[in-house]
């Protein structure tokens, strides 16, 4: 896939919201490889200034910030739109959740529509089809998202596609499932389930899992889910479209951790403690067959492969086991 977007997207000019983040910093790292001249955007309410590839130009600023946003759309040809408020902190300040989800979206759109980029992919999330009456859930199916953050991610992605009918803005989004890997750091307050049991194995403490983990998520490796982001900015066919972007494979939090145990080469033990509000998602795994059909995209690593090669990363990097940090179960987000 590396040569279709060598060409792609060398040269071109790309702004990346959010690219100071864990999703936004590997779409940023890819584009600046493959030869993009990227510009990164991100106010580092979560994200960290070391997380923007070199070779990528930073601005810190916010996406509520109208003028600011004007002027960096206008100078760029595509726009990954992934700043966000994430679940923890939107559960905490919905208004302010409101204005940076909703409202840096629809300035991102209102930007867009007085300049002429080629691409909008829009990061959405599998949090707004809630607790699905069938699994695995396609793209159509139901949607009723269960918390503030889930309300915002889909307000975002209905002003997507009404700038899409109203205005023919060239907009695509992706709905990510729980994606997890290398870059996702545990010292982020709300950084995925994935991260903060590695944390928590760390020191040889047993994993505290909210609930009674028989919980289920589709868990979704970051290189996956940047070609998904990636093709959906190239591709003809995902002009205007939705796509689910996971695996397929519904693992169960119990799995999870146990399998954190095997990847690290260590016993673990499971405590089970009590539920968060923002927990309140049963099962949930997600049918990737329409961007297999429509972008000829696929998962290219099992979780076994990808919890393994976080393992690495989390033992190079270093990072300390965060005790006091609040344990997660399944990030819903
Ligand atoms: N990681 C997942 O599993 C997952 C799942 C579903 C959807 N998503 C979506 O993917 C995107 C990236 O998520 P992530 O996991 O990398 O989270 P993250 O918190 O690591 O990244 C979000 C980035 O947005 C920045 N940001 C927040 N408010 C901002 C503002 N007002 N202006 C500019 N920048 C702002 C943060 O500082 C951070 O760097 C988000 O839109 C999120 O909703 C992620």
């Amino acid at each position: 896939m590396n040569g279709v977007f060598e060409q792609a997207f060398r040269g071109r000019r790309v702004l990346v919201t959010g690219g100071a983040g864990f999703v936004g910093g590997a779409v940023a790292q890819r584009l600046v490889e493959l030869g993009a001249q990227v510009t990164v955007l991100d106010d580092l309410f979560t994200g960290l200034p070391e997380t923007v590839p070199n070779g990528a130009r930073f601005v810190q600023g916010s996406v509520t910030d109208q003028a600011l946003i004007n002027d960096l759309v206008a100078e760029n040809a595509l726009v990954f739109h992934l700043a966000a408020r994430n679940i923890i902190a939107s559960t905490k300040n919905p208004r302010d959740d409101f204005e940076t989800n909703i409202g840096g979206t629809l300035n991102v759109l209102m930007a867009a529509r007085e300049t002429k980029v080629d691409r909008i992919v829009y990061s959405s999330s599998t949090s707004i089809y809630g607790n699905p009456r069938s699994i695995p859930i396609n793209e159509d199916d139901l949607l009723i998202p269960l918390t503030p953050y889930a309300v915002s991610k889909l307000g975002g992605e209905h002003y997507c596609f009404a700038f899409y009918e109203s205005y023919g803005l060239p907009i695509g989004c992706v709905r990510y499932s729980n994606i997890y890997g290398p870059g996702q750091r545990p010292d982020n307050p709300y950084c995925g389930v994935v991260s903060k049991f590695l944390a928590m194995t760390d020191d040889g403490a047993p994993i505290s899992i909210h609930g009674d983990g028989e919980q289920t998520r589709d868990f979704t490796f970051i290189d996956d889910a940047v070609d998904a982001t990636l093709l959906t900015a190239i591709h003809p066919r995902a002009e205007g479209e939705v796509f689910n972007v996971g695996t397929g494979i519904e693992t169960s939090v119990n799995q999870l951790a146990r399998m954190i145990g095997r990847a690290l080469d260590i016993p673990v033990t499971l405590e089970h403690i009590d539920r968060r509000d923002v927990d309140n998602i049963r099962r949930r795994v997600v049918n990737i067959e329409k961007a297999r059909r429509m972008l000829r995209w696929a998962p290219q690593i099992t979780l076994e492969q990808g919890l393994a090669r976080t393992a690495i990363w989390f033992r190079e990097t270093g990072f300390a086991a965060e005790r006091d940090a609040p344990a997660t179960g399944a990030a819903t987000h």
